[in-house]
């Protein structure tokens, strides 16, 4: 047997260790799935897609292999199979043509743009799955920012303002969870607000309520056309990168003004932030594994640098280790794949 004493002391490794051996669960298959402390099912997965206009369109997003811009009649197509596979939930994000985009986003009031007419025909067409539609300005608007521009500012509560009546357009639409991701001051309320003034009590908030000033959103930008756009950085709304006691007070802020659940943005570069906000508020938590990490995971996987399937899974049950209740993936659709198999 392994009884060997180690050099320096003679001690055996039973005594070194008191006899504790961590490495008894998991000899076996069988006892590793026994004592295995977090699951990835489906029902974890809420898949983000990209709307384009058009019909029967799926243009590739080069930075982006596997993730498609799709017209709305292929969206709904799309919706369907998520559906079969038992997705929970869609997350949708619009790629607006270069003429409708403005200084203040304007288009994002038009109560029939892009994403309320996708909005429209998946509920129509597949009733049972959740649609979450992302309320920001970015799409809309000519210089990519998720806000009114003004003098080289970001104006707060005139986006604000307009954010709220963009979500109330989208409620009206079929929207079942609003996902306002601007990260505005106040906009959880206003919304909320905006919503019961108008009979949506039931219409639910995601607050990306930790949305970090990121590297990882890139390949995003691309999907929805904002990259050759977008003048400066984001770092007068989203978070600084380099703090987390800061992500806990907006957090705390959503949670008063009426968030029924939080996401943390990216996500595997930010585990500890979904700890905290989940160990501090109990709210349904998730995290959103944005374009660039996808990307990464893609890309080294297509260089044959690491297991592509192995890092997509592995990726995944660590949001679920840090508290997750969901994540955001662009993987969604083939683990859901995955998993039934
Ligand atoms: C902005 C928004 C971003 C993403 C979704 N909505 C970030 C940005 O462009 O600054 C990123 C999603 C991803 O990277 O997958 N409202």
């Amino acid at each position: 047997m392994d009884k060997q004493t180690t050099p320096l002391s003679g001690r055996s490794v039973d005594e070194i260790t008191q006899g504790r051996r961590l490495r008894r669960m998991r000899k076996a298959d069988w006892s590793r799935r026994l004592v295995q402390e977090n699951r990835l099912t489906v029902d974890d997965l809420i898949w983000p897609i990209f709307i384009i206009d058009g019909e029967n369109r799926r243009e590739a997003i080069p930075a982006m292999p596997g993730v498609f811009r799709l017209s709305v009649d292929i969206a709904v197509k799309e919706a369907e199979r998520a559906a079969k596979l038992g997705i929970p939930a869609l997350a949708t994000f619009p790629n607006v043509d270069m003429a409708l985009r403005d200084q203040s986003g304007s288009e994002i009031l038009n109560p029939a743009n892009l994403i309320n007419r996708a909005t429209q025909a998946i509920k129509a067409a597949v009733p049972e799955i959740g649609v979450i539609t992302d309320v920001a300005l970015d799409p809309f608007t000519s210089h990519g920012h998720d806000g009114i521009l003004r003098e080289c500012i970001i104006v707060n509560d005139e986006t604000v303002a307009q954010v709220a009546a963009a979500a109330v357009l989208q409620a009206a639409a079929g929207s079942d969870i609003i996902a306002p991701s601007d990260m505005m001051d106040g906009r959880i309320g206003a919304i909320r607000e905006a919503l019961d003034a108008n009979g949506f009590q039931h219409v639910a908030i995601m607050s990306y309520a930790t949305k970090f000033a990121s590297a990882f959103y890139g390949p995003y930008r691309e999907a929805i056309g904002t990259q050759g756009l977008l003048k400066g950085d984001k770092k007068t709304y989203y978070i600084d990168h380099a703090n987390s006691d800061e992500a806990v007070r907006e957090a705390e802020q959503d949670v008063l003004e009426g968030a029924d659940m939080l996401m943390v943005k990216p996500g595997l570069p930010y585990l500890d932030i979904i700890r905290r906000l989940k160990d501090e508020f109990s709210l349904p938590t998730f995290a959103y594994q944005v374009s660039g990490e996808y990307a990464m995971i893609r890309a080294a996987a297509a260089n044959g640098w690491l297991d592509g399937e192995k890092a997509m899974l592995e990726s995944l049950i660590a949001f679920k280790r840090a508290g997750c209740d969901g994540i955001l993936t662009y993987f969604a659709p083939e683990v859901a794949e995955m998993l039934k198999g």
